[in-house]
């Protein structure tokens, strides 16, 4: 089959799911990733044909993504903050906004540990894939991070992560992963089950520096205004609070930094950007001093910042 053929069909398939330009942007992706070509391959030598071996399981990866089926899960992998992360259906699937608390939390991590003798000790709440705990355990060398999570199942795919840098080439939609700086065993962060909601574990001794959480943040009746590769496919567990109650999630994350955050400690929280003002009150009650609201790339209210 000509490549020209399937991306054809490909996007045809996919456009009761995606705007045209996302779908063939999948299609680019997923032929980048299983046949290793470039995007423009099938412009560049039009007489490019698929080679037989890989015909079957293309054509199963495109009634996976046919079916609803985020590309994500289907490839086993998202990029995030320039690392190649595993995904799988337990974990959501890393998002760009969450970049830049990781952003955030490093420029503060790598000021903080300019006067340290000892190491930087951050707590990712929610951890879900480990990302913004593996990030930080990369991007602040030295540092001690903690992942918590109430899902055995997300905490497995957190623990087997092993991300690769990737870099980006010209004409390339599918970066190549190459080797990285490796954690020592020590330097990896350390998961652990525990539910947020209730009081911090005993076993969680000292205090940190950095709390970061990401927790489930989406009032139930929202989702009716979501995609269905979202809903139908990530966790709800990660994604849903109930609509009486979307707070109950920032109630827990400041009373277990009420416990653990060092003095000149900070914390950033993602929110929703419906109810930025209740969670601001939420940290400002909770008798944090310097509470504040960034924004993400769309200039909607995104992260507290509070301290
Ligand atoms: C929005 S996801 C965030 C995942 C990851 N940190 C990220 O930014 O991509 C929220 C995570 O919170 C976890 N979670 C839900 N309820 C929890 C609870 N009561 N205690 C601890 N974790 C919880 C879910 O399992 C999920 O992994």
């Amino acid at each position: 089959m000509l490549l020209g053929d399937f991306l054809r069909e490909g996007v045809s398939r996919l456009t009761s799911l995606y705007p045209a330009p996302e779908a063939r942007n999948i299609l680019h992706l997923l032929c980048g990733e299983r046949l290793g070509i470039d995007r423009y391959t099938h412009v560049t030598e039009p007489s490019y044909t698929i080679p037989t071996e890989y015909l079957s399981a293309l054509s199963d990866d495109l009634d996976r993504l046919a079916s609803g089926e985020p590309v994500q899960y289907v490839l086993g992998f998202e990029e995030f903050c320039g690392r190649r992360f595993k995904v799988s259906p337990d974990v959501l699937i890393p998002r760009p906004e969450t970049e830049i608390l990781c952003a955030e939390a490093i420029r503060i991590g790598l000021l903080v540990s300019k006067d340290r003798s000892g190491p930087i000790r951050i707590l990712d709440l929610c951890t879900g894939s480990g990302c913004i705990a593996w990030t930080l355990a990369l991007d602040i060398p030295g540092s001690e991070v903690y992942g918590v999570d109430i899902s055995e199942k997300a905490l497995a795919v957190a623990s087997s992560q092993d991300p690769a840098p990737v870099v980006r080439q010209a004409h390339q939609p599918v970066p190549e992963p190459v080797e990285g700086p490796v954690l020592e065993p020590a330097e990896r962060p350390v998961f652990f089950q525990a539910d947020i909601l209730l009081e911090p574990p005993v076993s969680l001794s000292g205090k940190f520096d950095l709390i970061l959480a990401n927790p489930p943040y989406i009032m139930e009746s929202q989702k009716a205004e979501m995609r269905p590769n979202v809903t139908e496919y990530e966790p709800d567990l990660a994604l849903f609070v109930p609509d009486g109650d979307p707070l109950l999630f920032y109630r827990a994350i400041a009373r277990w930094a009420a416990s653990l955050l060092s003095v000149g400690g900070t914390g950033i929280v993602e929110i929703n950007e419906l109810i930025g003002d209740g969670t601001v009150a939420v940290f400002k009650d909770s008798g944090f001093q310097n509470v504040e609201l960034l924004n993400d790339f769309y200039g909607k209210n995104r992260f507290v910042k509070f301290s």
